[in-house]
């Protein structure tokens, strides 16, 4: 079975998540839609998305558009036809039986569904028919999220269903997991059991919309949106649908009926259009008050809408443990739901799925939670679990586990895939070393450095631990969604604010001297990101000897952004990679102009792509779809440089004022029309003077040394001064820039 060609039926939020990332792997596909106007409208929406959905535009190119009446024979071509129309029973069944008159022999049809069970699906279909047929459920935006659900029966082929999820996982990248027909599937089972164990219980125990989000959320390792706001996100009404469906489809006794009830205030809400962020507003809404806005959250009690309030809690750092054990409120709540949800889930084992895992990785995939219920359960203690539960009467899973005891019941993670993932071989690390912001692993032939704090922003210790790495092979690369969002701004804020611009120096010496190490030490070195890699961490990746990145990249050097220039070596990375052109060769103004676009600008890539033409990665970088096979890749290209040879240090030979001057009528211009301010102007001449390499002529030679040099200079000018210290403060309290 050969996936070469596709038909999507249904252009909207799915259908058109799903082709577009079928283009992203260079898979021919056809969008089909009730009138090509529609699917017309959906090519020109992926093409405009933001995130956007493709990772490069030219893209688009394998896509066609067309209508069901007249382009239907487009069918007859495909191997895998994917249904993705609206969730009417009555329209999919229709569609089906168009669909199998003139599919090809043995071509898959798949549903999107999130909820119709397959039975339901294929009710009116042949055996031979139902052999073929399965769900296929991606989550949106397809593009970014992990997760595909590929749900079977009994009726199915299991080879089949086995190459399609061989398919979905190497050549669209998703963690494909195969589960039964059950209702929900694995992630939304679960998922929604636990938003509405999480809603309930504030309800129950009184706890206010921010009080439940600031607990049922990062200090769980679950998003920040938490329970509210990932209702208003998704929508309200649609929630209701949602649990519409499950009310339906689940046997009488499921506990899940226990917190589906309609609640009073919910239905008001969606009553009155309060619908979440797509409608007037939620459980917590926007309110203008002249120029100002405030944010609002609604009283459970009153309905009413009042400022809403920031929760101290006082962790920063997932410790479940110390969370349920707090003696007060907060801690009767985060007990009170997750032990609900650790029930909940494994009283699914084994009817949904034979591995509990799988519903650990539905979790961490589908609704990036950074652990599911069951390595909660083993973060939380066997022994410290059970000393506290009650009533786990009829669930095998915990009564096993009860007698047993046993702490390390959970094995490694992601048993869905045959790729060697980080996640795997974490566990079997002889020894593991680091410190708060970051942890070594190290095996016989390669060390493994991993991120660990907020975004993974980088401070000292994260260097530390680099630099303590670098004794072995070393890869660097991570499993929560960020590589790193760059240098800690709060970490360096500290400093700023008791004016210790001393400690400061010494940390961006410290980041100097580490990713100079990294890129001349005796072993190579490699990175291996994904999702954000910015600032500092783009320059811990460019500083690498080899890079493999997945395409679900943002990178690029933001600094100016807050008011500062890049001084971790990524004016200097970047002038090198400028200068290795041709027209540079012709032009030694080429490349400092060219860099000095880029990072006055700030510009940033969103996939390998687009990150080539501005250097941010080079032809040679690995581009890979599959997050899971970063390490893989990386460990390939260990095998394969054996004979590593350390790189000679870069040389450079600058214009100083020649190109100052063209830099400052750019500058002239932008100012005049207003594009920048009068600290803008500060920021950018700052810039220039680094990249025009100072006090220089074109025929003096400049080290690596010289250039760190004027970054650390250029940088600390700016740190020091009020208009960088309010930029920087303003991102860190409303994560949007401030022009002045
Ligand atoms: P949507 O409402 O955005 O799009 C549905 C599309 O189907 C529309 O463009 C409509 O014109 C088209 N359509 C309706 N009847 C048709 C027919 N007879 N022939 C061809 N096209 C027809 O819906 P959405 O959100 O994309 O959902 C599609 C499916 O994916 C549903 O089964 C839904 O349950 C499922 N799903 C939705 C998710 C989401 O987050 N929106 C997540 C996972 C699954």
């Amino acid at each position: 079975m050969k996936i070469n060609q596709v038909v999507v039926i249904g252009s909207g939020t799915m259908g058109s998540g799903i082709a577009a990332h079928l283009c992203n792997a260079d898979i021919p596909v056809t969008l089909l839609d009730l009138t090509t106007e529609i699917s017309k409208n959906a090519r020109d929406r992926i093409f405009k998305s933001r995130p956007p959905l493709l990772i490069d535009k030219s893209k688009i190119n394998n896509i066609k558009v067309g209508n069901i009446k007249e382009d239907f024979d487009v069918v007859k071509k495909a191997d895998w036809i994917v249904e993705a129309v609206v969730e009417r029973i009555d329209i999919k069944h229709e569609i089906y039986e168009k669909i199998f008159k003139v599919r090809k022999d043995g071509a898959i049809v798949s549903s999107n569904t999130s909820s119709i069970p397959i039975k339901v699906l294929s009710q009116n279909m042949s055996e031979k028919e139902k052999k073929d047929f399965c769900i296929t459920h991606f989550f949106n935006p397809v593009r970014y999220m992990g997760l595909l659900e590929i749900v079977k029966n009994e009726n199915n082929d299991l080879s089949k269903i086995n190459k399609l999820k061989e398919f979905c996982e190497i050549e669209l990248g998703k963690g494909a997991i195969i589960c039964n027909d059950t209702p929900g599937f694995l992630g939304n089972r679960v998922g929604v059991y636990a938003m509405q164990v999480a809603m309930t219980e504030a309800f129950n125990m009184k706890l206010s919309v921010e009080e439940a989000d600031a607990i049922f959320g990062r200090p769980m390792g679950i998003p920040k949106t938490g329970v509210f706001g990932l209702y208003d996100l998704i929508g309200i009404d649609l929630m209701a649908d949602v649990l519409k469906s499950f009310i339906k489809e689940l046997p009488k006794n499921d506990v899940f009926h226990a917190v589906a009830k309609e609640i009073p205030l919910v239905k008001k809400l969606v009553d009155s259009g309060y619908t979440g962020r797509k409608g007037k507003g939620g459980f917590y809404k926007m309110n203008k008050k002249g120029n100002s806005k405030v944010m609002e959250a609604i009283n459970l009690e009153t309905g009413e809408y009042l400022p809403s309030k920031k929760i101290e809690l006082g962790l920063d750092k997932v410790n479940l443990k110390k969370l349920i054990n707090r003696n007060d409120k907060y801690g009767d709540y985060a007990w009170s739901v997750l032990s609900k949800i650790i029930k909940y889930a494994s009283s699914l084992i084994p009817n949904i799925t034979k591995e509990f895992n799988d519903i650990d990785e539905a979790m961490r995939l589908g609704f990036n939670w950074a652990k599911g219920p069951f390595e909660m359960l083993e973060e939380i203690g066997v022994k410290n679990f059970f000393d506290k539960v009650d009533d786990f009467e009829g669930n095998n899973f915990l009564e096993q586990l009860s007698k047993t005891k046993n702490e390390n019941f959970y094995g490694e993670r992601q048993k869905y895939t045959n790729i060697e993932t980080l996640g795997k071989v974490k566990k079997t690390a002889k020894s593991v070393d680091g410190n708060d912001s970051a942890k070594i692993y190290r095996f016989n032939e390669y060390n493994i450095v991993e991120f660990t704090t907020k975004a993974n922003a980088l401070d000292y210790d994260s260097m530390d631990a680099l630099k303590k790495a670098t004794d072995k092979p070393l890869i660097i690369m991570n499993e929560s969604m960020q590589f790193s969002a760059g240098v800690n701004l709060t970490y360096t804020m500290e400093f700023a604010n008791k004016n210790d611009f001393k400690s400061i120096e010494k940390f961006i010496k410290y980041f100097q001297e580490t990713c100079k190490h990294l890129k001349y030490s005796k072993h190579p070195v490699i990175s291996a990101p994904s999702g954000l890699t910015l600032g500092g961490g783009f320059e811990v990746m460019v500083q690498s000897n080899f890079v493999v990145s997945h395409t679900n990249i943002v990178v690029g050097l933001v600094e100016t952004i807050v008011g500062l220039i890049p001084a971790g070596g990524g004016c200097k990375e970047m002038l090198s990679r400028w200068m290795d052109t041709d027209e540079a060769k012709l032009d030694p103004n080429y490349a400092p102009l060219k860099v000095f676009d880029i990072i006055g600008y700030g510009k940033t890539a969103t996939s390998p792509v687009e990150a080539e033409p501005l250097k941010y990665l080079r032809p040679e970088d690995k581009k890979i779809m599959n997050r899971n096979s970063l390490l893989e890749v990386s460990k390939n290209i260990l095998k394969n440089n054996k004979d590593f040879k350390t790189p000679n240090e870069l040389k450079f030979k600058l214009p100083g004022k020649a190109v100052r001057e063209e830099m400052d009528k750019i500058l002239k211009k932008l100012y005049n029309d207003k594009v920048i301010l009068d600290h803008g102007v500060e920021v950018a001449k700052e810039l220039a003077f680094v990249l025009s390499g100072g006090d220089t002529t074109i025929d003096k030679v400049l080290t690596e040394d010289d250039l760190f040099k004027l970054e650390l200079d250029a940088f600390m000018k700016l740190i020091e001064t009020k208009k960088t210290q309010d930029r920087i403060k303003h991102t860190l309290l409303t994560g949007k820039p401030l022009i002045n």
